[in-house]
């Protein structure tokens, strides 16, 4: 194929891949199967790869983002990106009312949306395309987290129709709805990691990540509630939003016109109840004045518009007895109380159980058995208790104590100083520690051992047939085919499965072992730099700190988990057993020539596509990062680049690099 035939069929998947996106995320009408949509993905992937000169950075491929650590600059806000005053009364609302009445002269009409429960952000396209997406921060300027936003779905890249200004700003809120929310921390507790308190806490987590991979699998979504710009099409808010949902932005449908306060109240009180039937969190319900005349009329206070409101719904509270507390041990051997209530009706479930946190908590709300607690539904899945009723407690009770050792092997408790948690030190003979490893090494980042469950686990575990990862290589057909409830097929499932996970690359088993605080992330970083796992465990505490992300709580993490001898002894029977213990020497980690050192990669280039120098600089062990900063050590620089990034290079007196000084420096070869 000649280059312009190349050029016209990668527009073409570009915009074949757009429309069907957008009918999958946006309109929720999907008109391909998935198998097709992945089949034009790699079609377009391949055709990108063969010809980098026709790399936009806006291409649907670019949306599972990279895994270069960004900065996220500052970046000034347009148009100053205000807050809403908020009331909880509706006496406030009918106050509202009267206000935005003796100001105008005419009649008026609400538009009532509802109050998405996430992190605020603008978006601003030019010419159609998303150029900037940048958070709230302090009104004045945020984050620029443009790379994090390219990776989320529901937000067009490219505009479709023509009528759009030429420059304008979207905003809306990037939220996680409740299903993924509640996956993403069941798969973080499998995990040993920290739980993310409610869905907004965990949308506004995961946008602000340094690394736009990982947040591409994380799912978030994002509606658009307001446009800004001189130059929109219409005169009210209503039909501005209709216009930009053609163009191909999310904008939810739960948006009324009233021309009363009445029909405002009615709006309020269907959602307050029909909020639970959401698939995902609101907080409240926005009133806004629709036309924009008279908007400008109202005009602003310092902080928000005096042409809207938002009336916020209360959090849902109820009181109940405290029947007992108990404390679950975790896969890393933290020890979290969970207090029992008497059953109760809260927010439309029936709650049996509340978190308490810690001991700190427990002290805090000076809880004694019995009492009446209240309990309140916030953003969170599980209530917390916020009080107790004081007035109502019984005279003989007692208080409620942590506990000082492991309810499942009663070792005494460590709190390190400084640390809010209790943990179960006795980390290799505590039994949900043990089956906890194991089951983090069969999850599927890790070793993905299919057919193997929680529930397996739970019955080898229990016949005595592992204790340890390793035990898992030496299970028989016999061993397994013994057991409740698995079949032949499930038993040679679980054998062939286990026999091919010896081919599982180094990081995952550096993972899977399971050594407190090295995630998937720090895994790879690690066996970037130190290539096997013989080279990890000589590694002095210095040499560790030199690794890429890799501080002081890791690198003592490490240093005491090989120090172990039983974690020695399972270490060496898995490398006995064939798992991978080093980097494929074939595979992408090269030397580390480049440690230490951070890039900015920007233009266009001859050879190489701008990710594949990115990955080069990654695989050097070097950093990329998105701007170019005092720290950075070069900027790599191609055609068509813009002036803004070498002047501040220049200025800084930061190296420019060619492509080909680029590729000496690392002595590689095309
Ligand atoms: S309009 C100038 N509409 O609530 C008007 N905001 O408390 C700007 N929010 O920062 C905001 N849903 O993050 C608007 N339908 C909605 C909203 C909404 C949620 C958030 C937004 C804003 C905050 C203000």
């Amino acid at each position: 194929m000649d280059k312009h035939r190349v050029h016209t069929k990668i527009k073409e998947l570009r915009e074949k891949l757009n429309f069907h996106n957008r009918q999958y995320y946006v309109l929720n009408e999907p008109l391909v199967s998935d198998y097709e949509f992945d089949h034009l993905m790699k079609e377009l992937e391949r055709l990108e790869r063969a010809h980098p000169e026709f790399d936009d950075q806006l291409s649907p491929t670019h949306r599972v983002g990279n895994d270069s650590n960004q900065e996220f600059v500052q970046r000034q806000h347009k148009y100053p990106m205000l807050s809403l005053g908020n009331t909880y009364s509706t006496d406030e609302l009918i106050e509202f009312d009267q206000r935005v009445k003796k100001n105008l002269t005419s009649e008026y009409t609400y538009v009532c949306e509802l109050k998405y429960d996430g992190t605020a952000i603008s978006l601003t396209y030019i010419n159609g395309r998303l150029v900037y997406g940048v958070t709230r921060g302090d009104g004045v300027q945020g984050d620029d987290v443009t790379e994090n936003v390219k990776t989320i779905r529901s937000i067009p890249l490219i505009l479709t129709g023509n009528d759009f200004p030429e420059e304008f700003e979207i905003r809306g809120e990037i939220f996680m709805p409740k299903e993924g929310f509640s996956k993403l921390n069941m798969a973080r507790i499998e995990a040993g990691e920290t739980n993310f308190a409610n869905p907004r806490n965990a949308a506004s987590g995961s946008l602000k990540m340094i690394n736009s991979s990982q947040v591409a699998r994380r799912p978030l979504d994002c509606f658009l509630y307001h446009l800004a710009g001189e130059n929109l099409l219409h005169s009210t808010h209503f039909e501005n939003l209709q216009k930009a949902r053609e163009w191909g932005f999310k904008i939810p449908e739960y948006f009324e016109l009233h021309n009363s306060l009445e029909g405002v109240l009615t709006f309020i009180d269907h959602w307050q109840s029909a909020r639970k039937d959401l698939p995902f969190e609101i907080d409240g319900v926005v009133i806004k004045l629709n036309e924009l005349s008279q908007q400008r009329v109202l005009g602003f206070t310092a902080k928000s518009p005096r042409w809207a409101i938002s009336y916020k719904f209360p959090a849902e509270q109820v009181e109940t007895l405290l029947e007992s507390v108990d404390f679950q041990v975790g896969r890393t051997g933290t020890v979290t109380p969970v207090a029992n209530l008497k059953p109760v009706l809260l927010a439309g479930t029936t709650v049996k159980r509340a978190s308490i946190h810690n001991a700190d908590q427990i002290r805090m709300l000076d809880l004694h058995f019995n009492d009446l607690v209240r309990i309140e539904k916030g953003g969170e899945i599980i209530p917390k208790i916020i009080s107790v009723n004081i007035d109502k407690r019984q005279i003989f009770t007692s208080a409620v104590e942590f506990i000082t050792a492991c309810p499942e092997c009663g070792t005494t408790l460590i709190r390190e100083p400084g640390e809010v948690r209790h943990y179960c030190p006795n980390d290799l003979n505590c039994p949900p520690q043990i089956k906890g490893r194991i089951e983090h090494f069969i999850s599927r980042k890790a070793l993905n051992i299919d057919g193997l469950g929680q529930e397996t686990v739970n019955l080898l575990f229990q016949n005595g047939l592992i204790r340890t990862p390793a035990d898992l290589y030496d299970l028989t057909t016999s061993d397994l085919a013994g057991l409740e409830g698995l079949g032949d097929k499930s038993t040679s499932n679980i054998l062939e499965s286990l026999e091919s996970s010896k081919q599982v690359p180094f990081p995952r088993v550096l993972y899977g072992i399971g050594i407190r605080f090295v995630g998937e992330t720090v895994a790879k970083r690690l066996a970037q730099s130190l290539k096997s796992m013989n080279g990890i465990i000589g590694a002095s505490r210095e040499r560790l700190l030199e690794v890429n992300e890799i501080g002081e709580r890791i690198a003592d993490s490490l240093l005491s988990y090989f120090q172990l001898e039983q974690n020695m002894a399972m270490v060496n029977r898995l490398s006995e057993l064939g798992l991978q213990m080093k980097i494929d020497d074939t595979g992408l980690i090269r030397n580390n020539i480049l440690e230490g050192k951070s890039f900015v990669v920007s233009g266009i280039f001859q050879k190489l596509s701008r990710n594949e120098l990115k990955n080069l600089i990654e695989e050097y062990g070097g950093r990329n990062t998105g701007s170019i900063s005092a720290k950075t050590s070069g900027l790599i620089a191609g055609a068509n680049m813009g002036p803004g990034k070498q002047e501040k290079a220049k200025k800084l007196g930061i190296p420019i690099i060619s492509e080909d000084e680029f590729l000496v420096m690392i002595d590689h070869k095309f």
